[in-house]
C-alpha cells in the first residue's frame, strides 16, 4: 500500500502527554505520514555537538506504533542563536548592505563556509541517527529554498563565489565585458575581483549582470541543497530525499534542483493571507500543479496543503466546507501521489499562531478534521490504484526560469509578468477541459499536438533550431510578442528584424511595436472585436496570413495574429496580450486546427483532469465553487465516487475511470 495522506506535525510545540492523543486522532483520520523537525535545530542541538534526538525518536516511534511513517526535515532554514553567536558572519546581507538579524527564519548566507560546516556536523549526526529507524522513510532538505532570499545575500563570501562563478563562465574579463555590454556608462572591469554583488546603486542596473546574478543565486541554492543531499544519501541509502517547492517561485531553478531529488514536493496555499482575492482562481492553482509535475516529469507530493485560515499578523479567508477537499483532490488529479496537510494543529506561539490547521487551538476535532477524515477514507483506496500514473496532455506550454529572470529584470511593460502571461494561455485550455503540460523549450516536443511558447524573449541558435525542427516535422507552435528580442546574455539582438530567425517559420517580420501603457487596444478575430493589453507588435506579412487584425491606433487594420504553414507544420504568432475572451476563442480555433481532445464541457469553476497508466485512465471532475454546477463528459467512464453524473454539489469531487481502450470497465 502506498502513502497518500499526511500532516505536518510539530510535537515540540506541545506537552509530551498530548502526543498520544494526536497519534490516535491522526490514525482515525487516516493519516499515513507526518513531516517533522524542519525547524527544530535548537531542540536537537541546544549546544554545539550536544545532540538531543531522543524526543524526536520518541515521537517517531509513537507515531509508527499507530501506523504513521515520518519524513524528517533538516532544520537548516533556522540556525539557532548559539550558531549565530559563534559565527555572526552567517547572517545574510541585503541589497542595502544591511545585516538581516536573528529572530525570524532564513537568516543564513548559503555560501558561508562556517555555516556549511555547522550543517555538515548537524546533518551527519541527524542522518546517522535516523538511518535505521523503522519509522523514518525519507527526508526533506531545508524548507522552501529561496523563500525570503529575495534580495539576499550580498556578503563578501557570496561576492567571492560570484566572482569565481563568473570567471568559470567567461574565462577572461574581456569576454565578460562584452557579454555584459559594459561599454555603456563606463562599466568596464579590469579583473573579476572588481565585480561586486548587486548592492543598491545610485540609479539603474546592468540587465546582463542581473541575469547572471540570478542564475548564480539559483546555482548557489542548488549547491547548498546538494551539500546536504550528499550527506543524507551516504548515510541513509534506503530513504528518499525531496524538497518542498513553491509552485512557480523562481529564486531557484526547480528543474536543476529536481536533479538532486528522488521526487519533487510542493506547498500550496490558495487562500494565503497575502492574496488580494479570497482565493486563487482554480485555473491558476491548476497551472501550479502542472508546472510542479513538469519539474521532474513524474508524480510528486504536496508537502504542505492549506488546511485552514492562513495568517501571520493578519488572516486570510476561512476555507469553505468542502473547499480543502477540492484543493487536495486537484493536486491528486494533476499527479500528486501524496497530500500532506499543513498543519496538524494551530499552535499557540510564534509568528504563525494564526496559521490554522486540521485542528484549531482547542485541539478538538471539528469540521476540518471530519472533512479530512471523510476525504482520506474515500480516496485512499483509489489512490493506491492510481499511484505512479500521470496525466498525458496533448498540449505543452513552454516554461523557463531564464525567460522569467530576464522579464523580471526588464518587464518591458510595467504590468507584464512572465508567469501571468503563461497562465493567460493556460486558462484558455483549462476552461476548454484540455489538459496541459509545462515543458522546457529544449525538451522533446514531438509528442505534443500543440506547443505554446509565450514570450521567447531570450533566444539562442539551438532553441531557434529546435522550434524550427519541431514545426518542420509537423508540429504546431504558437509564438507571441517579445520573441527573439535578446541573446542569451540579455543583450538586444541586432542587424535583423524581430522575431529574428523564427520570422521564417512565422512568415512575418516585426519592425515596429507599441507599448500599450496607459490604454487598451483591440483586435478583430472572427466576427468579434476583443480588447487587448500591454503590447502591440506591428506585423508585416512575409508569407503568413492574418487571422486577427488590430482595431485601434495607427496600425488599425494591420495583422495582430498570424498563421503560417511551414513544411509539415504550422505556426501562429500573437503580437499582443489577448483578453480572456480572445484567448478562449483562439483556443477553440487552435483546438480544431490541431484536433485536440476535450474531456468534456462545463462552466467556469468546474475542473476536469485525467491521470493514466498503461491500462486505465482516471478522470476527476471538481467543483471549485460554492454553487451547484452541471457538466457533460465526452467519453464513456464509470463513476467511482460522486453522487450523480452531470451534476455537482458545491465543492464536490467526482472520480471516474475507463480502461484505455475506450470501453467502460
Ligand atoms: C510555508 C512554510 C511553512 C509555514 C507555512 C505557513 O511557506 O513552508 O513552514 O511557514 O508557509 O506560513
Ligand atoms: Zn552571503
Amino acid at each position: 500500500m502506498g502513502i497518500h495522506f499526511g500532516v505536518d506535525y510539530y510535537p515540540e510545540h506541545w506537552d509530551k502527554d498530548r502526543w498520544e492523543t494526536d497519534a490516535k486522532l491522526m490514525q482515525e483520520m487516516g493519516v499515513q505520514v507526518v513531516r517533522m523537525a524542519e525547524f527544530s535545530w535548537f531542540k536537537m542541538e541546544p549546544k554545539k555537538g550536544e545532540f538531543h534526538f531522543e524526543w524526536l525518536e520518541e515521537a517517531v516511534a509513537l507515531l509508527d506504533s499507530y501506523g504513521i511513517k515520518t519524513v524528517l526535515g533538516t532544520p537548516t532554514a533556522a540556525p539557532p542563536a548559539w550558531i549565530i553567536e559563534e559565527n555572526p558572519e552567517i547572517l545574510p546581507i541585503d541589497m542595502q548592505g544591511r545585516v538581516r538579524h536573528f529572530g525570524g527564519r532564513h537568516h543564513d548566507c548559503q555560501s558561508n563556509s562556517a555555516y556549511r560546516e555547522h550543517i555538515r556536523r548537524f546533518v551527519t549526526a541527524m542522518s546517522q541517527r535516523f538511518a535505521e529507524n523503522p519509522g523514518v522513510i525519507g527526508w526533506q532538505i531545508d524548507n522552501e529554498l529561496g523563500n525570503s532570499h529575495g534580495d539576499l545575500c550580498m556578503c563578501n563570501s557570496c561576492k567571492k563565489r560570484y566572482q569565481e562563478w563568473l570567471e568559470k563562465k567567461y574565462g577572461n574579463i574581456e569576454m565578460l565585458n562584452e557579454a555584459w555590454g559594459t561599454a555603456f556608462w563606463s562599466q568596464g572591469y579590469n579583473s573579476f575581483s572588481q565585480i561586486g554583488t548587486p548592492l543598491i546603486t545610485a540609479v539603474g542596473e546592468n540587465p546582463s549582470a542581473m541575469l547572471d546574478w540570478k542564475c548564480f543565486c539559483s546555482d548557489l541554492i542548488v549547491d547548498f541543497a546538494k551539500w546536504q543531499a550528499d550527506i543524507i544519501r551516504e548515510n541513509c541509502p534506503n530513504h528518499f530525499i525531496t524538497h518542498n517547492y513553491m509552485c512557480f517561485d523562481n529564486k531557484v531553478n526547480y528543474y536543476d534542483l529536481g536533479e538532486l531529488l528522488d521526487f519533487v514536493s510542493n506547498d500550496i496555499y490558495p487562500a494565503g493571507n497575502w492574496q488580494k482575492q479570497p482565493h486563487q482562481p482554480d485555473y491558476e492553482m491548476a497551472s501550479c500543479q502542472d508546472v510542479v509535475r513538469g519539474y521532474k516529469k513524474q508524480p510528486y507530493w504536496v508537502m504542505e496543503q492549506q488546511a485552514g485560515i492562513a495568517g501571520w499578523g493578519t488572516m486570510g479567508r476561512a476555507v469553505d466546507p468542502g473547499q480543502m477537499s477540492a484543493w487536495a483532490m486537484q493536486s491528486v488529479a494533476h499527479g500528486a501521489d501524496c497530500v500532506v496537510f499543513f498543519r496538524w494543529r494551530a499552535c499557540a506561539m510564534g509568528t504563525e499562531q494564526y496559521w490554522h490547521g486540521i485542528l484549531g487551538h482547542s485541539g478538538r476535532p471539528g469540521r476540518t478534521y471530519e472533512e479530512a477524515k471523510k476525504l482520506i477514507h474515500t480516496f485512499t483506496p483509489h489512490m493506491d490504484e492510481m499511484q505512479g500514473s500521470m496525466p498525458a496532455p496533448e498540449v505543452a506550454i513552454v516554461h523557463s526560469f531564464r525567460q522569467n529572470y530576464a522579464l523580471d529584470i526588464q518587464p518591458n511593460h510595467p504590468d507584464l509578468h512572465y508567469v501571468e502571461e503563461l497562465q493567460i494561455y493556460y486558462r484558455g485550455f483549462y476552461e476548454k477541459k484540455i489538459p496541459v503540460d509545462f515543458v522546457q523549450g529544449m525538451d522533446d516536443l514531438s509528442g505534443y499536438k500543440l506547443v505554446v511558447a509565450p514570450l521567447q524573449y531570450l533566444m539562442n541558435p539551438e532553441l531557434e533550431q529546435h522550434y524550427m525542427d519541431y514545426v518542420a516535422q509537423g508540429g504546431h507552435l504558437v509564438l507571441t510578442m517579445r520573441t527573439g528580442v535578446k541573446d542569451e546574455h540579455n543583450l538586444c539582438m541586432i542587424d535583423r528584424e524581430l522575431p529574428g530567425k523564427l520570422g521564417d517559420i512565422c512568415g512575418i517580420e516585426v519592425a515596429d511595436y507599441d507599448c500599450l501603457f496607459e490604454k487598451e487596444g483591440s483586435v478583430l478575430f472572427g466576427k468579434n472585436e476583443y480588447p487587448v493589453e500591454k503590447w502591440a507588435d506591428i506585423i508585416t506579412l512575409k508569407g503568413a496570413k492574418a487571422i486577427g487584425e488590430y482595431g485601434t491606433s495607427f496600425y488599425k487594420g494591420t495583422p495582430a495574429i498570424t498563421e503560417n504553414g511551414y513544411e509539415k507544420g504550422k505556426v501562429w504568432y500573437v503580437g499582443t496580450e489577448p483578453s480572456k475572451e480572445l484567448v478562449s476563442d483562439l483556443t477553440e480555433y487552435l483546438a480544431k486546427e490541431c484536433e485536440l481532445t476535450k474531456l468534456g464541457s462545463a462552466p467556469e469553476g468546474v475542473e476536469m483532469m485525467t491521470r493514466e497508466n498503461a491500462g486505465q485512465c482516471w478522470l476527476f471532475v471538481i467543483n471549485h465553487t460554492e454553487e451547484e454546477k452541471v457538466y457533460h463528459l465526452y467519453g464513456n467512464y464509470k463513476m467511482l465516487e460522486g453522487e450523480k453524473q452531470d451534476f455537482l454539489k458545491p465543492y464536490e469531487v467526482q472520480l471516474f475511470v475507463r480502461n484505455k481502450y475506450g470501453r467502460t470497465n
